[in-house]
């Protein structure tokens, strides 16, 4: 069986929302510390609602395909919804990553938050930190968090 789906190596051929967005909303940058990786997210909010979202990855193929989807999921959603989303969910919207790959999707789900907590600031949003935190629903085993 092949180590990576054809979903995950759809979105790292063809990566979806590659890019800057000027005078964007919210921007969330986040690094893992062991791989050296680092993903930045821009998003547009109009009227509570994920119009637009962009990323910019220095990453291996697995975060790349992550981003892809991870925007691709929260377009046309409400902040709430994007809040709400996972690693977990990102992951399984790829049909999968191999386990020692699945940090990379880590980023997503971080960046995302990132984003919508300078989102929140920069509008003057009062907001509940406990859902900003970083990785609050991982499917991450403990000892993996920082890999
Ligand atoms: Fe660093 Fe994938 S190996 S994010």
């Amino acid at each position: 069986m092949a180590l990576y789906s054809e979903k995950v190596m759809d979105h790292f051929r063809h990566p979806r929302n590659v890019g800057v967005i000027e005078n964007a909303d919210g921007v969330g940058e986040v690094g893992n510390a062991k791989c050296g990786d680092i993903m930045k997210i821009y998003l547009k909010i109009e009227n509570d609602i994920i119009v637009d979202a962009k990323f910019e990855t220095f990453g291996c193929g697995s975060a790349i395909a992550s981003s892809s989807m991870a925007t691709e999921l929260i377009i046309g959603k409400p902040v709430s919804e994007a809040l709400a989303l996972t690693n977990k969910a990102v992951v399984e919207a790829l049909d999968g990553l191999p386990a020692h790959k699945l940090h990379c999707s880590v980023l997503a789900e971080e960046a995302i938050k990132q984003a919508l907590k300078d989102y929140y600031d920069r509008h003057g949003i009062a907001y509940d930190p406990k859902p900003l935190e970083p990785c609050d629903t991982c499917c991450l085993p403990e000892q993996e968090h920082d890999r």
